[in-house]
């Protein structure tokens, strides 16, 4: 079986990781690539998307999408992870292509109403662009095939906030509306993503599989890996973003639970991803009045690397 996607990025480390992934997989066809603000700004972003694609030989539509988030004040993009660049600093080639000259979200709802029934939407940056394409066009909820979010934090707490994961905090309004849209979603967040360390000698494998792409996804890990030593204590990084596609193409290697979501978009625990198992009463409804939707809660870290590894060598 072969997916058509539209993967929504900040590209960021682990974003150039997926997208080389996206890119280079039998079972995926990229439809284009569509950018946002998150680990960089939306221009760098787009620019990096861009790059990705030309380093690998590729002519995939970039359109570029949200700069800030829907309702709260942006937060500085995190260059101690990501680098300013977001690709860890390094030197970059210049880009010779140009982004498309319609929105990431009009892109999104173009591409989807084209083949309805047939696309993914895999999204792993805030999810602006996916608000903005279900407010320009409501009717993709009943017509993607699916959509994979990297995002969020059941059990596993957060990463940026003791109880938010990165990109749903980034812009938590956003991700109350694609989140809980209706359409057929399955959240992959910090529970599965911090199962998977990928290690040095799997980045090492990486850079020789990937030509002019791999030196530059080696490169910028290093970076990223510097991160992790200083702030998590192990050597190696979370792929988060190539996790999404992991699910997306290897399912089975995730335990996943079906219920409801809400996202708090407000106060201390802005950006939490409260999940309500289905069929569990509660107290109150106010937590499953939400459409269902899948979440993941585990994940065989060492085979999803492996995965990783053997689509990228
Ligand atoms: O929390 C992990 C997510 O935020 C990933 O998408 C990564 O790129 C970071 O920005
Ligand atoms: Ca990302």
């Amino acid at each position: 079986m072969r997916y058509p996607i539209i993967f929504d990025t900040d590209p960021g480390v682990d974003d150039a990781q997926a997208i080389a992934i996206a890119m280079a997989h039998p079972d995926i066809e990229l439809l284009g690539l569509t950018t946002t603000f998150g680990n960089v700004d939306v221009a760098t972003a787009t620019h990096n998307a861009l790059l990705l694609c030309e380093l690998a030989g590729q002519n995939i539509p970039v359109a570029r999408g949200a700069a800030v988030p829907l309702v709260k004040k942006k937060h500085p993009a995190p260059a101690h992870i990501h680098g300013t660049n977001g690709l860890g600093n390094i030197a970059l080639p210049d880009v010779r292509g140009d982004a498309m000259p319609q929105s990431a979200a009009q892109f999104i709802v173009d591409t989807v109403n084209a083949r309805p029934g047939a696309v993914t939407l895999v999204a792993v940056g805030p999810l602006g662009n996916l608000a903005a394409a279900l407010q320009l066009d409501p009717e993709i909820i009943s017509k993607v095939k699916q959509v994979v979010i990297m995002g969020g934090s059941i059990k596993e707490g957060g990463n940026v906030t003791p109880v938010a994961e990165a990109n749903i905090f980034n812009d938590p309004h956003a991700a109350a509306h694609a989140l809980t849209a209706g359409w057929p979603l399955t959240m992959v967040g910090l529970d599965a993503t911090h199962r998977c360390t990928l290690k040095p000698h799997d980045m090492e494998a990486i850079a020789t599989g990937q030509g002019r792409l791999g030196a530059v996804l080696a490169d910028s890990y290093a970076f990223y890996r510097a991160f992790y030593q200083q702030t998590m204590g192990f050597d190696g990084c979370c792929p988060h973003d190539s996790c999404a596609l992991a699910w997306l193409l290897c399912s089975e290697l995730f335990t996943t639970a079906r219920g409801h979501l809400t996202v708090v978009t407000e106060g201390d625990a802005e950006g939490q991803t409260i999940f309500a198992p289905e069929a569990r009463p509660f107290i109150d409804t106010r937590w499953t009045r939400t459409p269902s939707v899948d979440v993941c809660l585990d994940a065989d870290g060492p085979a999803i690397v492996d995965w990783i590894v053997s689509t990228l060598h």
